[in-house]
């Protein structure tokens, strides 16, 4: 048997197991199988050990332990070190290896080049770093807000980009939001530095936050005419990159979108 699983805690409403499993299934490797496993933050460090002793191949990490997925690591991609977090885990002869296949999934959802545009990302968080870290690499000018000035402030020391207290929405080509807003129900309009009346058709704006239902960000943006890409789109990026990590084998793109969302077309 080939284990794989996603490491989170809480993780019980992951998707990954079901886009995992379907992608294996697609790809004919029975012996492989998806796990989540609800993992405390204390017992990280240890249970990836144990993991990479044993029949592991591999696993994704989610909130909260995308930083001390770095620090587990014998090896890190560039990416992960640059990013500095990390999302997949390999373990290869005993030894962890780190990579951030957030950053590449969402380049790889971009309608066109981004170089020369102006984008707004939202968070300063993990998933921040690596939406930061995708755009200030491709070229765009970009701005960071978060709730708490200081941890922006050092995102864009460590990665680029310049803090911004109070955007002013209409001027961005790219949106990105990374917080945990709209997890819970909660209103990205009280929450965040947007007004739903304030998005623009030329717009891109991506939402990280994934659910059934477009979420209330999106909605607004789509009723506005701009363009849009979710966080369920995002999660099956980021997934079919991990896949090829642990299994050199191209994803199966297909499978993965229709396991995420519940066997429905794409959305
Ligand atoms: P992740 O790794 O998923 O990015 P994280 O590191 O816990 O998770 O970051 C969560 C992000 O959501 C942070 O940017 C956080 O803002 P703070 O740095 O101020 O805590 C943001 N966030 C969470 N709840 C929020 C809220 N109600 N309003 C605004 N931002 C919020």
């Amino acid at each position: 048997m080939k284990r794989l699983a996603v490491l989170g805690h809480p993780v019980a409403h992951s998707r990954s197991p079901a886009m995992q499993n379907a992608a294996l299934a697609e790809l004919g490797l029975d012996d492989w199988n998806y796990e989540a496993i609800d993992v405390a933050p204390d017992e990280f460090e240890d249970r990836v050990r144990e993991m990479a002793a044993g029949e592991f191949v591999g696993a994704n990490v989610t909130v909260p332990h995308k930083g001390a997925a770095l620090s587990v690591a014998d090896e890190l991609s560039e990416v992960a070190r640059e990013v500095g977090a990390a999302n997949t885990l390999h373990f290869e002869e005993g030894r962890i290896q780190a990579y951030n296949t957030d950053a590449k999934g969402l380049l790889s959802l971009l309608p066109g080049p981004v170089e020369g545009k102006r984008a707004l990302v939202l968070g300063a968080g993990g998933a921040a770093r690596a939406v930061v870290w995708a755009l200030v690499r491709s070229g765009a000018s970009v701005d960071v807000w978060n709730r708490t000035a200081l941890r922006s402030q050092h995102l864009c020391e460590d990665l680029g980009g310049a803090p911004v207290g109070e955007p002013t929405q209409g001027d961005y080509d790219l949106i990105a939001h990374t917080t945990a807003v709209g997890l819970s129900g909660e209103d990205p309009f009280e929450e965040l530095p947007l007004e739903a009346e304030g998005f623009r058709p030329e717009q891109l704006v991506v939402d990280l936050v994934y659910s059934d239902r477009p979420t209330a960000l999106l909605e607004a943006a789509r009723e506005r005419g701009a363009e849009t890409i979710d966080g369920l789109a995002i999660l099956v990026a980021q997934g079919a990159a991990s896949l090829r990590v642990w299994t050199g084998q191209d994803p199966p793109l297909e499978a993965m979108r229709r396991a995420v969302r519940g066997g429905e077309g794409p959305r």
